[in-house]
């Protein structure tokens, strides 16, 4: 899978697509992520990307024409499966749309101001736009950043244990179970018993219902809503 991720500060995404899964999946040639520097395509000697609103009011938008001339020439070299705009005023982001997204072949992410675009690149360019939460960041790339990991350790084989990506929190409208490891004793606070027992059958049952108490607890909303 490719991912080509639209920026004016690139090196936001540098470290978090560069570590761990991420770069494991990069190295095993199973996800190709690019970055593009958006003040490569600006306007004029200062190489302008964005300019003041229409209309008047605060902060700086993105324009459409250096943001154009990018995902045009990205366009021309290859079909884009989704063009994505990070965006607080948009869906947010579950898993079910991660897992949708990771069966993808090539996807672009623009990564926006915190003021955003303009309007004229979303109705043109855009076929998905995605929230990471009812939060304001500075800039889109953080959320671009999540969004990229989110889909990359689902691409089969990038993940060491096959399993482990389909028994996350949210797979099936539950959160995990809680997890220990060594020691089973830590100045007299056990692991419970049954997970030392061996017994599996047992131990799967322990889980779900751990799993189900701690949802009921923590995102009782979860059980709400329909399994996917
Ligand atoms: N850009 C700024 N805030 C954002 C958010 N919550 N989700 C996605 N992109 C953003």
């Amino acid at each position: 899978m490719r991912i080509d991720i639209i920026s004016a500060t690139p090196e936001v995404l540098e470290s978090p697509l560069n570590h761990s899964i991420i770069k494991r999946a990069k190295e095993k040639g199973l996800a190709k992520i690019f970055i593009h520097d958006l003040r490569e395509y600006g306007m004029g000697n200062y190489r302008q990307i964005d300019d003041t609103p229409f209309g008047g009011g605060a902060g700086m938008v993105l324009m459409i024409e250096p943001i154009s001339k990018c995902i045009e020439g990205l366009k021309n070299q290859r079909l884009y499966d989704e063009i994505i705009y990070m965006t607080p005023d948009a869906k947010t982001l579950t898993q079910p749309i991660s897992n949708a997204l990771s069966l993808k072949k090539n996807i672009l992410i623009l990564a926006g101001h915190y003021k955003g675009v303009d309007q004229r690149v979303r109705d043109k360019y855009i076929t998905k736009e995605i929230s990471i939460g009812d939060y304001v960041l500075t800039g889109g790339e953080l959320a671009a950043a999540i969004l990229t990991d989110s889909i990359v350790r689902l691409i089969p084989g990038v993940i060491g244990d096959e399993t482990s990506a389909l028994t996350d929190s949210f797979q099936d409208n539950l959160l995990s179970p809680p997890i220990y490891t060594r020691p089973s004793d830590f100045k007299g606070m056990k692991v419970p018993n049954i997970l030392l027992s061996g017994n599996f059958p047992k131990i799967d049952e322990w889980r779900s219902e751990k799993a189900f108490e701690r949802t009921q607890q923590i995102r009782p909303d979860l059980l709400d809503e329909p399994s996917k």
